[in-house]
């Protein structure tokens, strides 16, 4: 797919403020840092569009960005960010939960995992709750340049390891870098076949 146009559209508090739920939208999530903004701009190629920080809880509200007129890429806020208060976090929760199960056009997630940790119980859980609800959702491993290949594949195989005890398949699993541009094309083919389909 060619990214012919992408614009930010609006930030949202909650799902009932998003825009309207005409056409397919795609969201990524994950914990707080662990590169959904940055492979956002890597994907659509544009630098600063989805914004991106060093410091965890950079997004905080629900960012759509139409593309090539046809179809909303979303980035969310975080989940598991441990520095805010704990009812500031349930609310962050509650925001995300409720965007998910309420918005129409959601066809997929994209859960952003970073590679150089190994599976942590609250992705985990995240996943198993998609699955209960029905949300169809994608493993994207974030940050492979960080780590050398042998590990970052050790790694991948140690999370699939992990994901067979509960999932009798294993999901769609991308391998990208934000810093690298590695891993984008994918996603983005990923996405037009299922545009195709719909
Ligand atoms: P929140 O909005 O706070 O939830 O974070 P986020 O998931 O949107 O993360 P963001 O894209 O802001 O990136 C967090 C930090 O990780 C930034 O310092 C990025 O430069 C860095 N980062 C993101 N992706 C990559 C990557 O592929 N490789 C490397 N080396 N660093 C990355
Ligand atoms: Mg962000």
């Amino acid at each position: 797919m060619v990214i012919k146009t992408a614009n930010f559209v609006k930030s949202s508090k909650q799902w009932q403020d998003c825009p309207e739920p005409k056409i397919p939208e795609y969201a990524f999530i994950g914990r707080s840092n662990v590169g959904k903004s940055s492979l956002i701009n890597a994907i659509l190629n544009r630098k600063d569009l989805a914004k991106t920080s060093q410091t965890p809880g950079k997004t905080q509200l629900i960012n759509h960005f139409l593309i090539n007129e046809t179809w909303f890429l979303t980035d969310l806020p975080g989940y598991g960010y441990a520095k805010v208060s704990k009812s500031l976090r349930k609310d962050f929760e509650k925001l995300i939960t409720n965007y998910i199960l309420n918005r129409k056009n959601l066809v997929n997630l994209f859960v952003l995992i970073d590679i150089r940790h190994h599976p942590q119980k609250l992705d985990l859980e995240f996943m198993q709750w998609c699955g209960k609800s029905g949300i169809p959702f994608s493993i994207v491993f974030t940050k492979i340049d960080k780590l050398k290949p042998n590990i970052a594949t050790e790694h991948t195989n140690i999370y699939k390891e992990e994901l067979l005890k509960f999932w009798e398949e294993l999901p769609e699993i991308f391998t990208t870098s934000a810093e690298k541009k590695q891993g984008t094309k994918e996603i983005l083919s990923y996405i037009d076949k299922i545009n195709a389909i719909l």
